[in-house]
């Protein structure tokens, strides 16, 4: 019984990484260090819309709620959506998640957004966000910058950029 407990654990350890190849970006968590730090950079207020794109487990997604944020997550892998709408349920955080692609987001209400994605989305992305976000909306990217963008902020390897 322990051992069939085990067996599954690894299986669908190894179905949401596997998942992640075919989608095209791997779940990383955010170190909690720097999504604290995020957090800060993002200076988030209560009944702030938060978007974090691509929201993995939802880390950034709990910190933002914790804050009084809606926070609203978009995420392909089936596994991580259904982990972060249980975890929301439990904590009764005010979290959503959508199993939709990120370049389907709406991002007009949107005040602050997250993204820790890799060069070649980001380079995709990089119109949506100027095109949809309102003034002012800031964007926090973890690790990689927006091409063609100077970031407002820069620190450990969190770039801020305010629309
Ligand atoms: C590096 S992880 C970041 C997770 C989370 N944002 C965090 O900081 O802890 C990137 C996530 O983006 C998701 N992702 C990649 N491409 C996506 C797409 N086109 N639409 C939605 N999610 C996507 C992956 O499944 C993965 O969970």
């Amino acid at each position: 019984m322990f051992l069939d407990f085990i067996a599954l654990f690894l299986g669908i350890i190894f179905l949401v990484f596997a998942l992640s190849v075919f989608i095209g970006v791997p779940f990383l968590p955010t170190h909690k260090k720097q999504a604290l730090r995020m957090m800060e950079l993002a200076e988030i207020h209560p009944g702030m819309r938060v978007i974090d794109l691509g929201s993995g487990a939802g880390r950034l997604l709990f910190l933002a709620a914790e804050k009084g944020a809606v926070a609203i997550g978009y995420e392909l892998n089936p596994f991580l959506v259904w982990w972060t709408r249980l975890v929301a349920s439990l904590k009764k955080a005010t979290v959503v998640v959508e199993q939709r692609s990120l370049y389907q987001a709406d991002l007009h209400e949107a005040d602050v957004v997250f993204a820790f994605l890799f060069p070649k989305p980001m380079k995709k992305l990089a119109p949506k966000l100027f095109q949809e976000l309102k003034p002012g909306a800031r964007i926090i990217s973890y690790v990689f910058s927006i091409p063609g963008q100077t970031p407002i902020a820069k620190q450990e390897g969190i770039y801020v950029y305010r629309v």
